[in-house]
């Protein structure tokens, strides 16, 4: 379940909430606009699943969001534990950035860290299996996958052409704690 932290943008020393209380974060997200929904990821994955497997597995699961959210397309990303270039990987989302499209995922296996700028608040969700967080189009966010990076989500699309990232140039990121792995 995902756990939420808000703090102030100015100030990344006063928490202003903190929880993992289903209702508590889904009532959060949806009033600072962001869609945000437990669907169920029991299917066992294993390691050497590639991602027709993965979508093969949760084949249910996103057609069942692609009519309910206007998905077009989905594909998978995955970082499996110990992955040489994880260092690197973990970097390239670090830094404050937008994009033309929703950025939407759904976890179904480990955990990463989405830091929404959003007004003058920065909302830290980290998701975990089950989670589905849809990030809309424009708004400034960074992601954090840890320092031992370990999950796989299915990445949901509207356009076939938006996922770009845009960075911001500001370096509220670096201000922030990073996310230091699963509790
Ligand atoms: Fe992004």
């Amino acid at each position: 379940m995902a756990w939420l932290t808000v703090y102030p943008d100015n100030d990344p020393t006063v928490v202003e909430l903190s929880s993992s209380d289903r209702m508590v974060v889904s009532g959060h997200l949806a009033m600072a606009g962001l869609l945000f929904e437990r669907w169920n990821a029991e299917k066992a994955i294993d390691d050497t699943a590639d991602t027709a497997a993965v979508l093969a597995a949760y084949a249910g699961p996103i057609a069942a969001l692609k009519r309910a959210r206007g998905f077009q397309s989905a594909d998978v990303v995955r970082v499996p534990r110990g992955m040489p270039e994880a260092g690197a990987l973990r970097a390239k989302f670090l830094a404050e950035h937008t994009h033309e499209e929703d950025e939407a995922r759904f976890f179904v296996e480990g955990s990463g860290a989405f830091y929404l700028h959003v007004g003058d608040r920065v909302l830290r969700v980290v998701c975990e299996r089950g989670d589905l967080l849809s990030v809309p189009a424009g708004t400034k966010h960074w992601f954090d996958m840890g320092p031992d990076p370990h999950f796989t989500a299915i990445r949901f699309f509207t356009r076939p052409d938006g996922w770009v990232a845009a960075f911001t140039g500001d370096v509220i990121a670096d201000h922030f704690p990073r996310y230091d792995g699963p509790r």
